[in-house]
């Protein structure tokens, strides 16, 4: 068991959509931590650098186009191995193939329209969150948990 940090999208279809409160809520039921959140228009160059392992895949330029097709919205949940957990609760890529219960599995129809993103590796969250996260955007887990309550 590891504290972790991971990346998560919102894509454009949970936007449109109006799932972002439903695909947030999954993960504040976990028990995750937000430590960074942003509605965003990611530019081209952003979604490239994001994708970068699926360059030149005949999927890419669609997966460009996707994530900038409308703003999105990127948070960063910290929480004990949050990276993997994050992704059970997302679901299988294919949403075809996710259980009932994941993201994927509830609200999705196909993998080109999978409604969220999250890291894949804790090389991954930390590379992905530098792209749409400047430091002084994330706050510390002790501002968010119980500092606040404790003082009243
Ligand atoms: P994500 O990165 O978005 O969390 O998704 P993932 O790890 O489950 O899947 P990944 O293999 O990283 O693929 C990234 C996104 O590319 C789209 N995709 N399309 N048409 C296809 O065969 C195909 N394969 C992947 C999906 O939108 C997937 O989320
Ligand atoms: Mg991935």
């Amino acid at each position: 068991m590891a504290v972790e940090r991971t990346l998560i999208l919102a894509k454009a279809d949970a936007v449109v959509r109006g799932l972002v409160g439903e695909v947030l809520a999954r993960f504040e039921r976990r028990g995750y931590t937000i430590l960074g959140l942003k509605l965003m228009q990611v530019t081209r160059d952003q979604a490239q650098r994001h994708y970068a392992e699926h360059d030149g895949k005949p999927f890419f330029a669609g997966l460009v186009d996707y994530i900038t097709a409308t703003p999105i919205v990127a948070f960063v949940i910290e929480g004990e191995d949050v990276i993997e957990g994050a992704r059970s609760t997302i679901g299988a890529t294919n949403p075809i193939k996710a259980t009932p219960g994941t993201i994927r599995g509830d609200y999705g129809q196909t993998i080109g329209r999978n409604l969220v993103h999250g890291s894949d590796s804790p090389e991954s969250a930390a590379r992905e969150i530098a792209i749409f996260f400047r430091d002084d955007e994330l706050f510390a887990r002790a501002h968010t948990l119980g500092d606040w309550i404790a003082a009243k």
